[in-house]
């Protein structure tokens, strides 16, 4: 009794959570969180048939690490076979069963001891499926939970028909920076504390990343793994496919001053200059910079470019911090918390900024904040808790600085 009282509550919830949006991308993952949790699980993901390559990619996934960039054949795998026959599959013993070739929830570390994979029928046609992956107390899924599940699926398919949702998965992107099982461990008075705890995460070109967290978990010290400034301590990192997990001192000298563009929340800008000199001093130490009035006027402080920091408020001054990043021509930007200091109309002129960049600049922008109004500017937002990927949304149609509101 108790448990059919838990899975009408969930039911409803999900019913509100798709009825009361107007942004289906986090309908979707709003309910699946819903259903991961009600449903106790480890892990969960919507997947999506690209109806153009005839593949599923994981749309959203909880618990599962960056499971993004994996693709699987329509017809083959759980979801493969889920999503071309239109039938449901509880799989209560993986390890013996004939149609489990394997999960891409191993890639994610997580071996698939349960699991519930569910069509999501769209009246005519199975566009994807959901997929939840063990319990937490090692039960079964039972034939209730299987029904949840399919209510869920059902919901949630009528509500892509019902908003008009047309699935534009994009072609396949390059990856810029690959982790693999990156942990890092610091130094606490006598023991070591792990602040990261195996981080799998691809981040492509081209690509506006957001990461949120509470505070402590680990989210600039990732940033500062990937920006070569911190080194991490098992794991791996790739940079456009080269090992960079332990590099020597020329190589990450390069890399710092070539490849990455700082932005933080404070500006550290030097104050004796202005802000053209600010950003001269930097063009001067790279190779292949823009010119220095070319970042000056791209963000807006033409008139203030003979202007010193202290001349400066703090929106012109972090606008100066990004034409020192950009006068590099960076392929990857990495901004700690930028608009942290900074009040609402402030924050969109710099948002407008960095957004204008990953658009005319090809730069790749990965971007902590703990603003989830922000999130929505992302084309994907990866969410840590206490040093592991807890989740990761893509949107489908992100917003513009413009349109944010908080
Ligand atoms: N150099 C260091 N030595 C020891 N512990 C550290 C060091 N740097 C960070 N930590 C610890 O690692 C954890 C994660 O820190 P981090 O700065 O990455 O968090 P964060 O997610 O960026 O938090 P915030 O949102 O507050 O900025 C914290 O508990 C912090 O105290
Ligand atoms: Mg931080």
């Amino acid at each position: 009794m108790a448990e059919e009282k838990r899975f009408t509550k969930a039911t409803w919830m999900i019913m509100e959570a798709l009825l009361d949006v107007d942004n289906l991308e986090d309908a979707l993952s709003g309910s699946l969180e819903i259903i991961v949790k009600t449903l106790n699980s480890e892990a969960g993901a919507i997947w999506l048939l690209d109806p153009a390559t005839d593949k599923l990619t994981p749309m959203f996934n909880i618990g599962a690490g960056d499971i993004a960039n994996i693709t699987v054949d329509n017809g083959s795998g759980i979801e493969g076979l889920v999503t071309k026959s239109g039938e449901s599959i509880v799989l209560n013993d993986p390890a013996s069963d004939s149609r489990y070739e394997g999960s891409v929830f191993e890639e994610a570390g997580i071996i698939a001891k349960s699991m519930l994979c569910v069509p999501l029928n769209n009246l005519h046609n199975v566009i994807g499926c959901v997929q939840i992956v063990n319990k937490k107390d090692g039960t079964k899924y039972d034939d209730e939970e299987l029904t949840l599940c399919e209510h869920m699926a059902a919901l949630a398919a009528i509500t892509i028909e019902e908003k008009g949702l047309s699935i534009d998965l994009g072609e396949d992107k390059e990856v810029l920076a690959e982790l693999r099982n990156v942990t890092k461990d610091f130094q606490s008075g006598d023991g070591v504390v792990q602040v990261l705890k195996g981080i799998n995460l691809d981040i492509y070109k081209n690509e506006f990343v957001v990461i949120l967290g509470e505070s402590g978990c680990g989210k600039s010290t990732l940033m500062n793994i990937v920006g070569g400034m911190d080194f991490l301590t098992m794991g791996s990192l790739k940079i456009e496919g080269k090992d960079f997990s332990h590099p020597d001192d020329a190589t990450l000298t390069a890399y710092r001053r070539d490849y990455i563009g700082y932005i933080f929340q404070s500006y550290n800008l030097m104050p004796n200059l202005t802000a053209l000199e600010n950003v001269e001093f930097i063009a001067e130490l790279v190779s292949n910079p823009m010119s220095s009035e070319e970042a000056i006027e791209k963000v807006g402080l033409k008139d203030r470019a003979d202007n010193y920091p202290g001349q400066m408020s703090g929106g012109q001054q972090q606008r100066v911090s990004i034409a020192r990043a950009i006068v590099k021509r960076p392929k990857l930007i990495l901004a700690d918390e930028p608009t942290a200091a900074l009040d609402y109309a402030t924050s969109i002129e710099v948002l407008s900024v960095i957004e204008d960049i990953v658009k005319n600049y090809g730069t790749t922008v990965l971007m902590v904040t703990h603003n989830a109004e922000i999130a929505k500017m992302a084309n994907r937002v990866v969410k840590l808790r206490s040093g592991k990927v807890a989740s990761i949304k893509r949107n489908l149609y992100p917003a513009r600085a413009t349109e944010l509101v908080w």
